[in-house]
Protein backbone atom coordinates (compact mmCIF):
# COMPACT_ATOMS: atom_id res chain seq x y z
CA UNK A 1 0.00 0.00 0.00
CA UNK A 2 0.99 3.58 -0.93
CA UNK A 3 0.19 6.41 1.82
CA UNK A 4 0.56 9.54 0.95
CA UNK A 5 -0.21 12.54 3.82
CA UNK A 6 -1.64 15.96 2.84
CA UNK A 7 -0.09 18.45 5.32
CA UNK A 8 -2.25 21.18 5.32
CA UNK A 9 -2.59 24.67 7.81
CA UNK A 10 -5.59 22.95 9.76
CA UNK A 11 -5.54 19.71 8.75
CA UNK A 12 -3.52 16.14 8.22
CA UNK A 13 -4.96 13.42 6.27
CA UNK A 14 -3.88 10.39 4.41
CA UNK A 15 -4.54 9.21 1.10
CA UNK A 16 -4.22 5.19 1.02
CA UNK A 17 -3.52 4.04 -2.45
CA UNK A 18 -4.20 -0.36 -3.10
CA UNK A 19 -5.81 -2.62 -5.66
CA UNK A 20 -8.63 -4.28 -3.80
CA UNK A 21 -8.04 -1.62 -0.68
CA UNK A 22 -11.76 -1.08 -0.99
CA UNK A 23 -12.24 -5.07 0.96
CA UNK A 24 -10.73 -3.20 3.95
CA UNK A 25 -12.76 0.44 3.87
CA UNK A 26 -15.08 -0.52 7.08
CA UNK A 27 -12.22 -1.64 8.74
CA UNK A 28 -9.79 1.41 7.71
CA UNK A 29 -12.92 3.63 8.88
CA UNK A 30 -12.86 2.50 11.80
CA UNK A 31 -9.86 3.82 12.62
CA UNK A 32 -10.15 7.26 11.45
CA UNK A 33 -14.07 8.04 12.97
CA UNK A 34 -16.35 7.37 16.15
CA UNK A 35 -19.16 7.19 12.96
CA UNK A 36 -21.90 5.25 13.07
CA UNK A 37 -23.78 6.41 10.25
CA UNK A 38 -22.14 6.62 6.47
CA UNK A 39 -23.95 8.07 3.59
CA UNK A 40 -22.57 7.42 0.34
CA UNK A 41 -23.15 9.84 -2.61
CA UNK A 42 -22.61 8.04 -6.06
CA UNK A 43 -23.65 8.02 -9.62
CA UNK A 44 -26.16 5.43 -11.19
CA UNK A 45 -23.56 3.80 -13.14
CA UNK A 46 -21.00 3.44 -10.15
CA UNK A 47 -23.90 2.46 -8.48
CA UNK A 48 -25.02 -0.58 -10.44
CA UNK A 49 -21.68 -2.28 -10.79
CA UNK A 50 -19.97 -1.00 -7.26
CA UNK A 51 -22.81 -0.13 -4.78
CA UNK A 52 -24.08 -3.43 -3.31
CA UNK A 53 -20.36 -4.77 -2.85
CA UNK A 54 -19.29 -1.69 -0.78
CA UNK A 55 -22.84 -1.56 1.57
CA UNK A 56 -22.27 -4.99 2.47
CA UNK A 57 -18.39 -4.07 3.14
CA UNK A 58 -19.03 -1.17 5.15
CA UNK A 59 -22.44 -3.16 6.62
CA UNK A 60 -20.17 -5.93 8.04
CA UNK A 61 -18.24 -3.40 10.03
CA UNK A 62 -22.00 -2.70 11.97
CA UNK A 63 -21.63 0.69 9.99
CA UNK A 64 -26.06 2.21 9.83
CA UNK A 65 -25.86 2.93 6.12
CA UNK A 66 -27.77 4.63 3.22
CA UNK A 67 -27.27 5.76 0.32
CA UNK A 68 -27.80 8.75 -2.12
CA UNK A 69 -27.53 8.20 -5.97
CA UNK A 70 -27.58 10.87 -8.53
CA UNK A 71 -27.52 10.65 -12.21
CA UNK A 72 -24.14 10.36 -13.86
CA UNK A 73 -22.32 13.57 -15.67
CA UNK A 74 -21.08 17.19 -15.30
CA UNK A 75 -24.97 17.90 -16.24
CA UNK A 76 -25.38 16.34 -12.24
CA UNK A 77 -23.38 19.13 -10.74
CA UNK A 78 -26.18 21.47 -10.37
CA UNK A 79 -27.91 23.56 -7.54
CA UNK A 80 -30.95 21.19 -8.29
CA UNK A 81 -29.15 17.68 -8.15
CA UNK A 82 -27.65 19.81 -4.82
CA UNK A 83 -30.68 20.08 -3.55
CA UNK A 84 -32.17 16.77 -4.20
CA UNK A 85 -29.29 15.39 -2.43
CA UNK A 86 -30.14 17.87 0.92
CA UNK A 87 -33.60 16.56 0.65
CA UNK A 88 -32.24 12.99 1.20
CA UNK A 89 -29.55 14.09 3.86
CA UNK A 90 -32.54 15.44 5.90
CA UNK A 91 -34.62 12.25 5.68
CA UNK A 92 -31.72 10.07 6.41
CA UNK A 93 -31.33 12.37 9.72
CA UNK A 94 -27.57 12.35 9.16
CA UNK A 95 -25.51 14.79 12.20
CA UNK A 96 -22.08 16.18 12.03
CA UNK A 97 -21.34 13.00 13.84
CA UNK A 98 -21.40 10.87 10.57
CA UNK A 99 -19.62 10.28 7.27
CA UNK A 100 -20.34 10.62 3.73
CA UNK A 101 -18.82 8.90 1.57
CA UNK A 102 -18.54 9.88 -2.02
CA UNK A 103 -18.06 6.67 -4.31
CA UNK A 104 -17.45 8.24 -7.87
CA UNK A 105 -15.75 10.35 -10.11
CA UNK A 106 -14.93 13.70 -10.18
CA UNK A 107 -18.63 14.44 -9.92
CA UNK A 108 -19.61 12.91 -7.31
CA UNK A 109 -16.79 13.96 -5.61
CA UNK A 110 -17.03 17.61 -6.69
CA UNK A 111 -20.68 17.42 -5.63
CA UNK A 112 -20.85 15.20 -2.44
CA UNK A 113 -17.97 16.99 -1.54
CA UNK A 114 -20.09 20.79 -1.39
CA UNK A 115 -22.82 18.84 -0.02
CA UNK A 116 -20.84 17.73 3.02
CA UNK A 117 -19.41 21.28 3.37
CA UNK A 118 -22.30 23.18 3.54
CA UNK A 119 -24.83 20.72 4.87
CA UNK A 120 -24.65 21.76 8.61
CA UNK A 121 -22.05 23.63 8.31
CA UNK A 122 -20.08 20.65 7.31
CA UNK A 123 -20.22 17.40 7.68
CA UNK A 124 -17.12 14.81 7.51
CA UNK A 125 -16.32 13.37 4.52
CA UNK A 126 -14.13 10.66 2.90
CA UNK A 127 -13.34 10.10 -0.85
CA UNK A 128 -13.51 6.90 -2.19
CA UNK A 129 -12.65 7.82 -6.19
CA UNK A 130 -13.44 5.11 -8.80
CA UNK A 131 -12.66 7.93 -12.08
CA UNK A 132 -9.02 8.16 -13.33
CA UNK A 133 -9.76 11.72 -12.76
CA UNK A 134 -10.44 11.48 -9.57
CA UNK A 135 -8.20 9.05 -8.82
CA UNK A 136 -5.31 11.42 -10.30
CA UNK A 137 -6.62 14.67 -9.56
CA UNK A 138 -9.74 15.76 -8.32
CA UNK A 139 -10.11 13.57 -5.14
CA UNK A 140 -7.24 15.07 -2.93
CA UNK A 141 -6.73 19.03 -2.56
CA UNK A 142 -10.43 20.08 -1.41
CA UNK A 143 -11.90 21.94 -3.91
CA UNK A 144 -15.54 21.18 -3.79
CA UNK A 145 -18.32 22.44 -6.32
CA UNK A 146 -20.78 22.73 -8.63
CA UNK A 147 -21.85 24.93 -11.81
CA UNK A 148 -23.99 27.41 -12.80
CA UNK A 149 -25.18 27.64 -16.45
CA UNK A 150 -22.77 30.49 -16.56
CA UNK A 151 -20.07 28.39 -15.99
CA UNK A 152 -18.14 25.66 -14.18
CA UNK A 153 -17.02 25.51 -10.11
CA UNK A 154 -19.06 28.84 -9.76
CA UNK A 155 -20.52 27.66 -6.27
CA UNK A 156 -17.69 26.19 -4.05
CA UNK A 157 -15.64 26.15 -1.48
CA UNK A 158 -12.08 24.42 -0.16
CA UNK A 159 -13.07 21.39 2.31
CA UNK A 160 -10.84 18.50 2.86
CA UNK A 161 -11.60 15.00 3.10
CA UNK A 162 -10.97 12.93 6.69
CA UNK A 163 -9.57 10.52 4.15
CA UNK A 164 -9.33 9.85 0.29
CA UNK A 165 -9.45 5.34 -0.46
CA UNK A 166 -8.06 5.00 -3.90
CA UNK A 167 -8.39 1.40 -5.45
CA UNK A 168 -7.17 1.05 -9.27
CA UNK A 169 -8.95 -2.25 -9.48
CA UNK A 170 -12.28 0.44 -9.85
CA UNK A 171 -10.93 1.56 -12.99
CA UNK A 172 -11.27 -2.17 -14.81
CA UNK A 173 -14.78 -1.19 -15.64
CA UNK A 174 -14.44 2.38 -16.80
CA UNK A 175 -14.70 3.06 -20.44
CA UNK A 176 -11.79 3.09 -22.71
CA UNK A 177 -12.78 7.17 -23.19
CA UNK A 178 -13.18 7.96 -20.03
CA UNK A 179 -9.66 6.09 -19.50
CA UNK A 180 -7.93 8.37 -21.82
CA UNK A 181 -9.87 11.50 -20.51
CA UNK A 182 -8.11 10.71 -17.03
CA UNK A 183 -5.09 10.30 -19.22
CA UNK A 184 -4.96 14.00 -19.99
CA UNK A 185 -4.69 14.86 -16.18
CA UNK A 186 -1.94 12.49 -15.61
CA UNK A 187 0.15 13.59 -19.21
CA UNK A 188 -0.77 17.36 -17.49
CA UNK A 189 0.86 16.59 -14.20
CA UNK A 190 3.73 15.17 -15.80
CA UNK A 191 4.47 17.94 -17.97
CA UNK A 192 3.90 20.46 -15.27
CA UNK A 193 6.53 18.90 -12.95
CA UNK A 194 7.84 15.50 -14.31
CA UNK A 195 9.71 15.08 -17.34
CA UNK A 196 10.65 11.28 -16.21
CA UNK A 197 7.09 10.47 -16.01
CA UNK A 198 6.47 11.57 -19.31
CA UNK A 199 9.07 9.34 -20.78
CA UNK A 200 7.67 7.11 -19.16
CA UNK A 201 4.08 7.24 -20.50
CA UNK A 202 5.56 7.65 -23.88
CA UNK A 203 7.32 4.24 -23.33
CA UNK A 204 4.81 1.79 -21.33
CA UNK A 205 2.42 -0.18 -23.52
CA UNK A 206 -1.02 -0.81 -22.61
CA UNK A 207 -0.62 -3.17 -20.33
CA UNK A 208 2.64 -1.98 -18.79
CA UNK A 209 0.76 1.18 -18.38
CA UNK A 210 -1.56 -1.31 -16.03
CA UNK A 211 0.51 -2.36 -14.58
CA UNK A 212 2.07 0.75 -13.21
CA UNK A 213 -0.59 2.25 -12.26
CA UNK A 214 -0.88 2.69 -8.54
CA UNK A 215 2.78 3.83 -8.74
CA UNK A 216 1.90 6.50 -11.54
CA UNK A 217 -1.52 7.79 -9.43
CA UNK A 218 1.01 8.14 -6.64
CA UNK A 219 3.30 10.72 -8.59
CA UNK A 220 0.83 12.85 -9.73
CA UNK A 221 -1.12 13.10 -6.61
CA UNK A 222 2.43 13.43 -4.98
CA UNK A 223 3.19 16.31 -7.11
CA UNK A 224 -0.22 18.25 -6.31
CA UNK A 225 0.29 17.54 -2.95
CA UNK A 226 3.18 19.58 -2.92
CA UNK A 227 1.06 22.29 -4.63
CA UNK A 228 -1.86 22.65 -2.49
CA UNK A 229 0.23 22.33 0.40
CA UNK A 230 2.24 25.21 -0.45
CA UNK A 231 -1.08 27.48 -1.30
CA UNK A 232 -3.98 25.51 -0.25
CA UNK A 233 -6.15 28.52 -1.02
CA UNK A 234 -5.61 28.97 -4.62
CA UNK A 235 -4.02 32.50 -4.44
CA UNK A 236 -0.66 31.26 -6.04
CA UNK A 237 1.32 28.31 -7.37
CA UNK A 238 -1.52 26.49 -7.71
CA UNK A 239 -2.85 27.80 -10.65
CA UNK A 240 -0.37 25.70 -12.44
CA UNK A 241 -2.59 22.73 -12.03
CA UNK A 242 -4.75 25.06 -14.60
CA UNK A 243 -2.47 23.96 -17.07
CA UNK A 244 -4.90 23.80 -20.27
CA UNK A 245 -8.25 24.40 -18.28
CA UNK A 246 -8.65 27.88 -19.28
CA UNK A 247 -9.14 26.89 -23.17
CA UNK A 248 -10.90 23.91 -21.75
CA UNK A 249 -13.39 24.82 -19.53
CA UNK A 250 -14.23 27.42 -22.34
CA UNK A 251 -14.66 24.35 -24.87
CA UNK A 252 -16.80 22.12 -22.32
CA UNK A 253 -19.05 25.14 -21.77
CA UNK A 254 -19.37 26.08 -25.15
CA UNK A 255 -20.70 22.60 -26.54
CA UNK A 256 -22.90 22.38 -23.07
CA UNK A 257 -20.56 19.71 -21.04
CA UNK A 258 -21.69 17.01 -24.03
CA UNK A 259 -19.13 17.04 -26.68
CA UNK A 260 -16.05 16.54 -24.72
CA UNK A 261 -14.98 14.56 -21.81
CA UNK A 262 -13.05 16.82 -19.45
CA UNK A 263 -10.27 15.27 -19.77
CA UNK A 264 -10.61 15.57 -24.01
CA UNK A 265 -11.14 19.57 -23.64
CA UNK A 266 -7.80 19.61 -21.43
CA UNK A 267 -5.69 18.36 -24.00
CA UNK A 268 -7.14 20.64 -26.69
CA UNK A 269 -6.20 23.25 -24.19
CA UNK A 270 -3.03 22.17 -23.09
CA UNK A 271 -1.69 21.70 -26.83
CA UNK A 272 -3.13 24.83 -28.09
CA UNK A 273 -1.27 27.46 -26.01
CA UNK A 274 1.70 25.28 -26.08
CA UNK A 275 1.84 25.21 -29.71
CA UNK A 276 1.31 28.86 -29.20
CA UNK A 277 4.06 29.96 -26.63
CA UNK A 278 6.33 27.52 -28.44
CA UNK A 279 5.42 30.09 -31.76
CA UNK A 280 6.37 33.11 -29.56
CA UNK A 281 9.75 31.30 -28.11
CA UNK A 282 8.60 31.09 -24.82
CA UNK A 283 8.32 27.56 -24.56
CA UNK A 284 11.65 24.97 -25.96
CA UNK A 285 11.28 24.23 -29.51
CA UNK A 286 9.88 20.73 -30.13
CA UNK A 287 7.79 20.72 -27.22
CA UNK A 288 4.50 21.07 -28.47
CA UNK A 289 5.03 18.24 -30.81
CA UNK A 290 6.34 15.85 -27.69
CA UNK A 291 2.76 17.04 -26.15
CA UNK A 292 0.81 15.93 -29.60
CA UNK A 293 2.69 12.60 -29.41
CA UNK A 294 1.51 11.93 -25.86
CA UNK A 295 -2.10 12.67 -26.20
CA UNK A 296 -2.42 10.76 -29.45
CA UNK A 297 -0.80 7.75 -27.89
CA UNK A 298 -3.18 8.04 -25.42
CA UNK A 299 -6.35 8.75 -28.29
CA UNK A 300 -6.93 12.37 -26.79
CA UNK A 301 -7.96 15.14 -29.10
CA UNK A 302 -5.33 18.09 -29.70
CA UNK A 303 -7.13 20.43 -32.66
CA UNK A 304 -9.58 23.01 -31.64
CA UNK A 305 -13.01 22.28 -32.98
CA UNK A 306 -12.25 25.06 -36.07
CA UNK A 307 -15.56 26.60 -36.98
CA UNK A 308 -16.15 26.99 -33.29
CA UNK A 309 -12.83 28.09 -32.70
CA UNK A 310 -13.15 32.46 -32.46
CA UNK A 311 -16.51 31.89 -30.65
CA UNK A 312 -14.61 30.07 -27.71
CA UNK A 313 -11.75 32.12 -27.20
CA UNK A 314 -14.39 34.82 -27.38
CA UNK A 315 -15.66 33.77 -24.17
CA UNK A 316 -12.32 33.31 -22.78
CA UNK A 317 -12.20 37.48 -22.29
CA UNK A 318 -16.01 37.90 -21.84
CA UNK A 319 -15.88 35.00 -18.99
CA UNK A 320 -16.82 36.49 -15.51
CA UNK A 321 -14.46 35.24 -13.54
CA UNK A 322 -11.54 36.31 -15.77
CA UNK A 323 -12.32 40.27 -14.55
CA UNK A 324 -9.93 43.09 -15.51
CA UNK A 325 -7.55 43.80 -18.07
CA UNK A 326 -5.45 40.90 -17.88
CA UNK A 327 -5.22 37.25 -17.12
CA UNK A 328 -2.37 34.80 -15.61
CA UNK A 329 -1.93 31.80 -17.99
CA UNK A 330 0.13 28.73 -17.39
CA UNK A 331 2.91 27.83 -20.30
CA UNK A 332 5.55 25.12 -20.28
CA UNK A 333 9.29 26.40 -20.61
CA UNK A 334 9.55 22.70 -21.75
CA UNK A 335 8.89 19.30 -20.99
CA UNK A 336 8.67 18.97 -16.81
CA UNK A 337 8.73 23.13 -16.12
CA UNK A 338 5.60 25.21 -16.05
CA UNK A 339 5.45 28.63 -14.83
CA UNK A 340 2.78 31.41 -15.06
CA UNK A 341 1.87 34.24 -17.43
CA UNK A 342 0.32 37.26 -17.14
CA UNK A 343 -0.78 38.27 -20.49
CA UNK A 344 -3.18 41.38 -21.20
CA UNK A 345 -7.27 40.15 -22.43
CA UNK A 346 -6.26 41.53 -26.08
CA UNK A 347 -3.57 39.10 -26.40
CA UNK A 348 -6.26 35.69 -25.49
CA UNK A 349 -6.16 34.86 -29.02
CA UNK A 350 -2.39 34.73 -29.67
CA UNK A 351 -2.04 31.97 -26.70
CA UNK A 352 -5.52 30.10 -27.79
CA UNK A 353 -6.67 30.37 -31.25
N1 LIG B 1 -11.99 19.21 -7.48
C1 LIG B 1 -10.96 19.17 -8.28
O1 LIG B 1 -9.84 19.51 -7.90
C2 LIG B 1 -11.14 18.65 -9.67
C3 LIG B 1 -10.02 18.30 -10.45
C4 LIG B 1 -10.23 17.74 -11.71
C5 LIG B 1 -11.52 17.56 -12.18
N2 LIG B 1 -12.58 17.93 -11.42
C6 LIG B 1 -13.95 17.75 -11.88
O2 LIG B 1 -14.18 16.37 -12.10
C7 LIG B 1 -15.21 16.21 -13.07
C8 LIG B 1 -14.77 15.19 -14.08
O3 LIG B 1 -14.51 13.98 -13.41
P1 LIG B 1 -14.80 12.57 -14.09
O4 LIG B 1 -14.22 12.53 -15.43
O5 LIG B 1 -14.45 11.54 -13.10
O6 LIG B 1 -16.39 12.66 -14.34
P2 LIG B 1 -17.61 11.76 -13.84
O7 LIG B 1 -17.69 11.76 -12.38
O8 LIG B 1 -18.79 12.23 -14.61
O9 LIG B 1 -17.23 10.29 -14.31
C9 LIG B 1 -17.17 10.01 -15.69
C10 LIG B 1 -18.06 8.80 -16.04
O10 LIG B 1 -17.42 7.62 -15.58
C11 LIG B 1 -18.34 6.83 -14.82
N3 LIG B 1 -17.55 6.08 -13.86
C12 LIG B 1 -16.84 6.56 -12.80
N4 LIG B 1 -16.15 5.56 -12.22
C13 LIG B 1 -16.43 4.42 -12.91
C14 LIG B 1 -16.01 3.07 -12.81
N5 LIG B 1 -15.11 2.69 -11.90
N6 LIG B 1 -16.52 2.18 -13.67
C15 LIG B 1 -17.40 2.57 -14.65
N7 LIG B 1 -17.81 3.83 -14.82
C16 LIG B 1 -17.35 4.74 -13.95
C17 LIG B 1 -19.32 7.82 -14.25
O11 LIG B 1 -20.56 7.19 -13.94
C18 LIG B 1 -19.44 8.83 -15.38
O12 LIG B 1 -20.38 8.36 -16.31
C19 LIG B 1 -15.43 17.59 -13.67
O13 LIG B 1 -16.61 18.14 -13.14
C20 LIG B 1 -14.22 18.38 -13.21
O14 LIG B 1 -14.51 19.75 -13.10
C21 LIG B 1 -12.41 18.46 -10.18
ZN1 LIG C 1 -9.03 19.00 -14.74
Amino acid sequence: MKILQVNLKDKVYQVYIKRGIIKELGKLLKNISQAEKIVIITDQKVNSIYGEKVLKILDSEGFDTYLIEIEPGEKSKSLTTLCEVYSQLVNFKVSRKDIILTLGGGVVGDLGGYAAATFLRGVPYVQVPTSLIAQVDSSIGGKVAVDLPHGKNLIGSFYHPEAVFIDPDFLDTLDAREFSSGMAEVIKYSCLKDSQLFQELMSLNENQLLDNIEKIIFKCLNIKKHIVEKDANDHGCRMVLNFGHTLGHAIEKYFHYSRYAHGEAVAIGMYQITKNSEQLGLTKAGTSHKLKESLQKFSLPYEMPSSNAAKIIEAIALDKKNKGESIDIVLLSSIGKAFIKNIKKDEIPIFFL
